[in-house]
């Protein structure tokens, strides 16, 4: 990551961080670094910056690391670990909605999600479709890949409606098989991602078997069937285009999410304070 990849930066004062500014605090790049040495630089800098330091989840680094291996020690173990707002990262409204997240904390894959939507409104079908395949892969924007379906149903699930959060866990198995009555095709991306041998795992099956005789199967189908990564590769989509749709089809608390006290509200201040020490 070099800085110009960097997030954009709101600090304390909200000053625009630039590099310029960083450059003449001392954050120093030499050519000969490698993209992680410059990340890691920053990354100093940054926390030498807030005066505060961070540690990293163990699912942050699950994998990188072995997570049964003791820790790299802080760099500086004499400041005090981060309790709130990560100055890296945007400041979010103190109520914020479905659409602060998609501004200020989805990656920009969010663009598959604002096309798949698109696509299902395209296709004519109803609100509560358009806002399943809106949400359908919100775990993977927002939260953590593994399992999103899963995760993504949680993180909705007090807000949308039964039939889209139960669609928006099963499509990610309904991904894996194929309905030849729809026209639904085991997806080529898999190939290339996961190998021609790929199998799921049987928890995955059965997951299938379950939706496969569910009365709301076509709800999940149907996001599968609108799943494609760039229908019209020109088409600019954007989050406010669905202001109405997410009105009518998205509860949103009015304290704000993260802050409704749902059973699920940690998860959104999670992706809020995503570095918080506990
Ligand atoms: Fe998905
Ligand atoms: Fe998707």
């Amino acid at each position: 990551m070099t800085l110009e990849q960097a997030p954009s930066v709101a600090a304390e004062t909200d000053e625009e961080l630039t590099r310029e500014t960083l450059e003449a605090e001392g954050l120093t790049f030499t050519p000969e670094m490698t993209l992680s040495e410059r990340a890691e630089e920053l990354e100093e800098h940054m926390m030498k910056r807030m005066s505060k330091r961070t540690a990293k989840s163990v699912i942050f680094t699950s994998g990188d690391l072995d997570p049964t291996e003791p820790a790299p020690p802080p760099a500086d173990p004499s400041l005090h670990v981060l309790m709130g707002d990560d100055p890296r990262l945007p400041r979010m409204p103190k109520a914020p909605t479905l659409q602060d997240f998609f501004k200020y904390r989805f990656s920009p894959s969010q663009a598959h999600l604002l096309q798949s939507a698109a696509l299902a409104l395209r296709n004519g079908h109803d609100e509560k479709i358009v806002m399943a395949c809106l949400l359908h892969d919100i775990g993977i924007v927002g939260f953590i890949r593994s399992d999103h379906g899963y995760w993504g149903e949680q993180l909705v699930a007090p807000y949308v409606d039964e039939e889209a959060r139960w669609a928006i866990r099963c499509h990610q198995a309904l991904r894996f098989f194929p309905d030849d009555s729809v026209g639904y095709e085991y997806p080529e991306m898999y190939i290339k991602l996961m190998g021609a041998d790929y199998k799921v795992e049987p928890y995955v099956e059965e997951e299938y078997k379950r939706a496969r005789n569910h009365k709301w199967y076509m709800t999940s189908r149907l996001i599968t069937l609108n799943d494609l990564y760039s229908f019209d590769p020109n088409a600019v989509v954007d989050i406010d285009d669905f202001t109405d749709i997410i009105g009518r089809n998205f509860k949103q608390p009015k304290e704000g999410l993260g802050f409704d006290g749902s059973p699920v509200a940690h998860m959104w201040r999670t992706i809020i304070w995503p570095t918080k020490y506990l």
